[in-house]
């Protein structure tokens, strides 16, 4: 009887160990904004990206842009006495990032008692409504909709996406993801309000005359579904991969591209937030998308990835300070597009390279679709939400929606083979 009760102990203790490895705690956790004022006080900041217990939200290049942690709870004493100690201003936009989320997510539940029909983008919706609801359209809009997968999820979920075409083969393609980080639902249901007008308001049908459009509105379920699953998971960014011989789980599948993968703004420590995986290409869900978007031979014009926040319409590259030699179209583009989507409500976006305008990050699936897979533009756009607290409530899923679309439609008309300057 006692050796049995000793064995049960061991082992919820090794459970209990793994947990805490592996899931930083949100509570406790404060959101730090921190200004620097020398390059010396920057690059001691910047010393902290990849450690454990810190998660950037944006580092900046510059000075005059302030930087954006979370710290955990264990952590945070010491690096603000660090930060006073150099001299470097900070204040605490988040007092507790947990408490935060607990209230988010209760309201978002709340909102699904009273809305049990779970209209699609009334709620952030479960991986398997957003499936269900593309399986719908396929049916009400076979005429013009297909759903795909692209391969199966470490979880063996399949990862689902739409074309969306008027017919005919080879024509020119729209490519869009979003969810590759499982936290940032704002991505998905953007991708989902796209999918949507594309399929149901027929007065959009212009947009895909002449061109495909494939959408994936959600590239990492299994992270997706965890960060669903309880409040103290809603922070989780990564894939839900396993290893042996490790207690973290996932790679953050947006420092997993084999394109100067491992080089700079990535970890090799499994229990990172940015830990670029064993090797490229590692987990299941990237190479579904490299085999995905290779098989399209290379009909797909521009990669258009969702992620937030930020208000940052980001291209190539992310691994260098360097520009890419077509860097004038992609900001032309990128202008146009941003010039379009501001109009719906004033929501303005910094165009630039990821290195400049966020941080240097290797094995992104934006720099690997246009230095690999030949896609001639391809962008992260991360969605806004900071205003409205560290997560968008369910009330920005439409106006991001909308907003947004204006924007995929001028990626579209570049995609048929409108000149920039006439966008
Ligand atoms: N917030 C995104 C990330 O950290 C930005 C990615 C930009 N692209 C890049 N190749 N670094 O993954
Ligand atoms: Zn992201």
């Amino acid at each position: 009887m006692k050796v049995h009760l000793i064995i049960l102990l061991f082992f919820s203790l090794c459970i209990w160990t793994q947990d805490a490895a592996y899931l930083p705690s949100i509570y406790g956790m404060q959101g730090l904004r921190i200004s620097c004022d020398t390059e010396l006080q920057l690059k001691y900041v910047r010393n902290y990206e990849g450690s454990l217990g810190f998660d950037f939200i944006k580092i900046p290049r510059v000075l005059q842009k302030p930087i954006e942690v979370l710290v955990v709870a264990e952590k945070l004493q010491l690096f603000k006495n660090n930060l006073i100690a150099n001299g470097i201003n900070y204040e605490v936009f988040l007092e507790d990032v947990g408490a935060h989320i607990d209230k988010q997510f209760a309201l978002e539940y709340d909102e699904r008692i009273v809305n049990p029909k779970n209209e699609i983008l009334k709620t952030f919706p479960l991986y398997n409504e957003i499936t269900l609801y593309l399986e719908s359209l396929q049916n009400s809009h076979s005429d013009i909709l297909q759903t795909f997968t692209i391969g199966k999820s470490f979880e063996n979920r399949d990862i689902i996406g739409v074309k969306i075409s008027s017919g005919g083969s080879g024509k020119p393609a729209l490519f869009i993801d979003a969810g590759i980080h499982a936290r940032e639902w704002i991505a998905p249901t953007t991708a989902i309000y796209a999918i949507k007008q594309l399929a149901e308001n027929a007065s959009n049908s212009y947009i895909f005359d002449n061109i495909d459009i494939y959408i994936v509105p959600c590239l990492n379920p299994d992270g997706y579904e965890f960060t669903h699953r309880n409040s103290a998971n809603r922070m989780w960014r990564k894939t839900r991969s396993t290893k042996k011989f490790s207690p973290c789980v996932g790679v953050d599948a947006n420092r997993n591209f084999d394109f100067e993968w491992m080089t700079v703004g990535a970890s090799s420590n499994p229990c990172s937030e940015t830990y670029a995986g064993v090797t490229a290409f590692s987990e299941p869900e990237t190479s579904a998308l490299r085999d995905f978007l290779l098989s399209k031979n290379n009909t797909i014009k521009v990669y258009i990835t969702f992620h937030s926040y930020g208000n940052f319409l980001l291209h190539p590259w992310g691994y260098t300070e360097e520009l890419p030699t077509n860097e004038p179209t992609l900001r032309c583009v990128a202008d146009k597009a941003e010039n379009k989507l501001s109009q719906k409500r004033g929501t303005h976006y910094e165009i630039g390279s990821s290195t400049n305008v966020l941080y240097a990050a290797a094995g992104g699936s934006d720099d690997w679709a246009m230095g690999v897979a030949g896609i001639e533009l391809a962008y992260t756009m991360e969605l806004p939400s900071q205003r409205y607290g560290f997560a968008a409530p369910r009330s920005e899923i439409i106006p991001v929606g909308q907003e947004t679309f204006e924007a995929i439609k001028i990626f579209a008309k570049y995609v048929e083979g409108v000149k920039c300057q006439d966008l």
